[in-house]
């Protein structure tokens, strides 16, 4: 049995707000569920898993754990004794994990080596928490989210979660930094090369890129800083050369054909944007430089509007600049104190300290939807439920989520969803700011010119309502243009199917840098999006940033624009590969035996 047999809807990619990689993306409004934005109450059950044979109830569970809802604690809190029996995987279970090391969702008992023996055909006990903890004592230093082999004995394991699915249980202990998080040294789990999937060929995405056949240094170009900036397809540099042979104009403002034709471009890609984010409308998205730019508009606009002494704005250790530095420049001018949420050693935010610092004078909660430096996907419906929860009004910086998996802002339930067109294979100098529309709609506007106004006197003006409002002066229409092409072209591709074969892809580059002696990956959350950040044992970042590069490696070395996180974890840079559907094995490959290079010759 693989993955792909167990119980539709129980499975698939699922980070918060993302739509599970199984699903069919209808990017038409959805309608909004009660529960985006109060939590529900789900009483924790007794798990019963027999008829599932250890690989499969470890894949499940891995899958389970991703879903935005899963509660995840310790078993010995729960309290509870794991039985056999049938099962839907929609319940409760306890699933041996070792922090880490995200897990391989793609196996497949074809996957398993030749050499373990099948397992055989009656169901495996479930071991007691007594007898787990026992076997993780004696076995301390194991493989991360390592998953047991047909007819292997019961793993060795550090970590037991109980996994609840569905609405998120108040009742249930939230905080992650529970669970158990010994330091291993992680060992290369069991993961096989991500094969062309049916019907997903990275190698003939690859030929869409002109880019990637340059050479650099003599050779072949491997393209790793893909969280920086993607590349873009053949599709997209089109688009711009066609804007420009034959539309190119000023919009909105004249009557003649190139007027028109330039409008209606800009305009259909604005519709574009909406769809892909699951927007109701496309009055819903406001063009803008990129996220930096959206954040910046809400922080002055909305945050002038309704920030003020005594209020508190809520982050998380995660965020890049973009979303740490507007919100000081906001307190500073207003008297509103930033609050920090932390994370626990894996990168992964604290939820219980998280509600521990929500309130009514909480005005914001602002979070990355994944963290640019470690590649956490965050919970981001579960916090923006409990933002709401106190009144907050919330931003989820989408700016390393968008290419990596399908979002739906409206299961979201954010205010304001906020991404940039040039990390999702568009131009740069054009990106997006979602928002609910009678948030903008109250927001005032954040620049004065043409374009946003209705009428003009001396004594007073008047605005547009959103989007315009906040679209003073003439904007980056071919590239809003180039940024409609590019989402068209990844809708075609296959959103879900892209970011399946990434997560493989990501699981294969983690346990091939983990072969790599004295390296160490920043950032082990089982739930992470194509970012590893790494340190090497001995050698500076940029030392390692150049090396790589004359061996025609692009990967980045430096603080991200993420320094606080990085000084959370004691560093002031890491290499960060990050990853895109066009990246290959052989990519991964490169950029290992470099390394091993690096390392053995100190
Ligand atoms: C998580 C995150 N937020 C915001 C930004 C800022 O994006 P931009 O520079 O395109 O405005 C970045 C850029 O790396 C990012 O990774």
């Amino acid at each position: 049995m693989s993955t792909s047999d167990l119980p539709v809807g129980s499975l698939g990619l699922t980070p918060a707000g993302a739509l599970p990689a199984s699903a069919s993306v209808d990017r038409s409004p959805a309608p909004v569920s009660p529960q985006a934005s109060t939590a529900g109450v789900a009483p924790v059950q007794t798990p019963s898993f027999a008829g599932w044979d250890l690989v499969t109830l470890a894949q499940a569970m891995m899958d389970v754990a991703r879903d935005p809802n899963a509660q995840v604690f310790p078993a010995a809190k729960a309290g509870v004794t794991p039985t056999v029996s049938p099962s839907s995987i929609s319940e409760p279970a306890i699933v041996a994990t070792t922090p880490g090391v995200s897990p391989s969702a793609g196996l497949s008992k074809s996957d398993v080596p030749a050499q373990v023996p099948s397992v055989p055909s009656t169901p495996a006990a479930a071991p007691s928490p007594g007898a787990i903890d026992a076997i993780a004592s004696q076995e301390p230093s194991v493989d991360f989210f390592r998953i047991p082999l047909l007819g292997e004995s019961v793993p060795v394991a550090t970590s037991y979660f109980l996994v609840q699915t569905g609405a998120p249980n108040p009742d249930a202990p939230s905080d992650i930094s529970l669970v158990e998080t010994k330091e291993v040294t992680p060992v290369s789990p069991a993961v096989n090369k991500p094969l062309r999937q049916a019907g997903f060929d990275p190698y003939a995405v690859r030929r869409e890129f002109p880019i990637l056949n340059e050479r650099v240094h003599g050779r072949r170009l491997v393209w790793l800083d893909n969280a920086a900036t993607t590349q873009k397809p053949q599709t997209v540099i089109d688009r711009l050369s066609y804007f420009y042979a034959h539309e190119n104009s000023n919009i909105h403002r004249a009557a003649h054909t190139l007027a028109a034709r330039a409008t209606d471009a800009y305009e259909k890609a604005r519709a574009t944007v909406a769809r892909f984010l699951g927007a109701s409308s496309a009055q819903d998205i406001v063009f803008v430089r990129g996220a930096t730019e959206a954040i910046n508009l809400v922080a002055q606009a909305w945050g002038g509007q309704f920030v003020s002494a005594g209020d508190e704005i809520v982050i998380t250790h995660l965020e890049h600049h973009a979303n740490i530095v507007p919100w000081q420049q906001l307190c500073a001018k207003t008297g509103a104190r930033l609050l920090i949420a932390p994370v626990n050693d894996r990168g992964e935010v604290i939820l219980e300290a998280y509600g521990k610092l929500l309130c009514p004078r909480t005005k914001m909660v602002a979070l990355t939807h994944v963290s640019n430096a470690l590649g956490t996907i965050t919970p981001a419906q579960q916090m923006v439920a409990m933002a709401h929860a106190v009144g907050a009004c919330t931003l989820v910086d989408g700016a390393q989520a968008v290419a990596h998996f399908p979002v739906n802002v409206r299961a979201l339930d954010s205010d304001f969803y906020v991404f940039s067109g040039h990390k999702i294979y568009a131009p740069t100098g054009i990106g997006a700011l979602y928002g609910k529309p009678e948030v903008l709609n109250s927001m005032p506007p954040w620049q004065g010119g043409g374009n946003m106004i209705k009428d003009v006197t001396f004594e007073r003006t008047t605005y547009h309502p959103a989007p315009a409002r906040f679209e003073a002066g003439t904007g980056n229409i071919a590239d809003a243009v180039g940024l409609g092409a590019a989402l068209d072209w990844l809708d075609n591709l296959g959103h879900e199917r892209a970011a399946a074969y990434e997560h493989e892809l990501l699981n294969y580059a983690t346990a091939e840098l983990c072969k790599v002696p004295g390296l160490t990956i920043i950032g082990t959350s089982p739930c992470k999006a194509g970012v590893i950040s790494f340190v090497l044992a001995g050698h500076k970042t940029e030392e390692l940033g150049s090396a790589l590069d004359r061996e025609g490696i692009a990967v980045r070395s430096g603080h991200h624009c993420a320094q606080p996180i990085l000084r959370r974890f004691g560093l002031e840079a890491t290499v960060r590969a990050s990853l895109a559907p066009y990246n290959v094995c052989e990519d991964i490959d490169t950029l290992v035996a470099a390394l091993k290079r690096l390392s053995a010759h100190g």
